[in-house]
């Protein structure tokens, strides 16, 4: 097919993510994919800060993920995960078991970072019914929070554009303000409130950066001590780190910077290093032990046809090994340290605000712009410019961020860093 005649194919058939059908933007064809770079059919390169959707972490087609994925699929393919075991599934579950918190104890897979959610709340709201405790059905959640767009997912997360079509259909959820330094010890009387309820069963939170809500940043002490206050109350913590988790905030996990830690994590996106779609769930021995037991009334009667893909385990094996490298983790050191150069440089500039390093992302505010949803007049300006100019970026509303695949190098982030600069200094 030629680069035009899959335009218009594209055009006709395919219904995109999060866009309007009459989307303002061309879809653009690719080719290939490489370490950082996108190839359009037009001989175009695009480098990819945002990891396409924060999944790739070890760079495009690395050699050795697709070598693990051709050998899995020369063995088995897939294979029903009711009855039957295989050793990718149980080495990624050991595997996993090194990077989790102490006390944890089983591994659920599905197929994404939704999924894996709703496992968590099923999980979670199904421990206090094994218990008998059919109070407790009540969840807290962080304001401007994004889980995913299934309905329970979709239900804890901030109400807003994403969600409004379907407010009557997602149960109810209690919010608390996204904390801050300034409003924090409201916040911590307004929480101590809601998980001191006895209804109240669930705290589920994105810790130490909310993603989807525009890169908002809080810190461990903050969670720490909402996580400590959740759990004096019994309440069971869920951490989403379906984006910070693998490095992206510098550590393991955005949990190993806290000392109280949730009870579930949910994982995805950078798992398989980018290259296969895989959820886990991974609980502690406290919700373990509620449902031990032979009984299907206490069985998670969960799964999906794909549940436990050994493609998309022996993928996460093989990234597994890279992302524990020498290599890849003194690289997140160093885009970190790229990051908080730059950081320091984006300070001379005053049409910006609320610049922020955690880890591998750095992000700021783009004064003037109005709006800061995710459709707001920012996006539709900056998007198109940078990707004139080679690069991949999506402002979250007037929100600028970069998210790059670790093997990026100094000189890319540099090329990159220096069309931000130029862009703001043109705007
Ligand atoms: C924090 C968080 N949770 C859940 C999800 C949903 O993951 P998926 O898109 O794989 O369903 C996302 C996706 O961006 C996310 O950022």
């Amino acid at each position: 097919m030629t680069t035009q005649e899959l335009s218009t194919q594209d055009k006709d058939l395919i219904w995109h993510p999060f866009a309007p059908l009459l989307s303002p933007f061309e879809y653009i064809p690719l080719d290939s994919a490489k370490g950082v770079y996108l190839h359009t059919s037009d001989g175009k390169t695009i480098i990819d800060t945002v990891s396409s959707w924060w999944v790739n972490i070890h760079g495009h087609s690395n050699e050795t993920l697709a070598k693990a994925l051709y050998d899995q699929a020369m063995q088995m393919e897939h294979a029903i995960f009711a009855g039957f075991t295989h050793e990718p599934a149980v080495r990624l579950a050991q595997n996993l078991m090194t990077l989790l918190p102490e006390g944890f104890s089983k591994v659920f897979f599905s197929d994404n970072g939704s999924t894996s959610i709703e496992v968590a709340l099923k999980m979670s709201l199904q421990y206090w019914y094994n218990k008998g405790n059919t109070n407790k059905t009540k969840v807290v959640a962080l304001d401007g929070a994004y889980h995913g767009d299934t309905f329970g997912a979709m239900s804890v997360s901030g109400r807003g554009g994403f969600t409004a079509p379907f407010f009557p259909f997602l149960f109810e959820v209690d919010f608390i303000d996204f904390p801050t330094e300034e409003n924090k010890e409201q916040i911590y009387l307004q929480f101590e409130k809601l998980v001191a309820h006895e209804d109240c069963s669930t705290f589920i939170f994105e810790p130490l950066i909310q993603g989807s809500g525009g890169m908002r940043m809080y810190s461990p002490e903050i969670l720490d001590r909402l996580i400590a206050i959740a759990q004096q109350h019994d309440v069971i913590c869920i951490a989403d780190e379906v984006m910070t988790g693998f490095g992206r905030t510098g550590k393991v996990l955005a949990t190993d910077h806290v000392s109280h830690k949730p009870d579930l994590i949910c994982l995805s996106k950078g798992i398989t290093g980018g290259t296969m779609p895989l959820g886990i769930t991974a609980c502690n021995a406290k919700i373990e032990d509620a449902f031990r037991s032979d009984s299907y009334a206490k069985a998670l009667l969960h799964g999906h046809s794909y549940t436990g893909n050994p493609l998309a385990c022996a993928v996460a094996n093989a990234s597994f090994e890279i992302f524990t490298s020498d290599t890849c983790q003194q690289n997140i050191q160093r885009v970190h340290t790229k990051h908080l150069a730059f950081a320091e440089k984006l300070k001379a500039y005053d049409n910006i605000e609320k610049i922020r390093v955690q880890g591998t992302i750095i992000a700021f505010d783009l004064k003037g712009f109005g709006e800061t949803g995710y459709e707001s007049s920012a996006r539709q300006k900056i998007y198109p410019y940078f990707l004139e100019r080679g690069i991949l970026i999506r402002p979250l509303g007037n929100v600028i961020y970069l998210m790059p695949p670790y093997i990026i190098t100094n000189e890319e982030l540099d090329t990159v860093y220096q069309e931000i600069l130029t862009f703001l200094a043109d705007h």
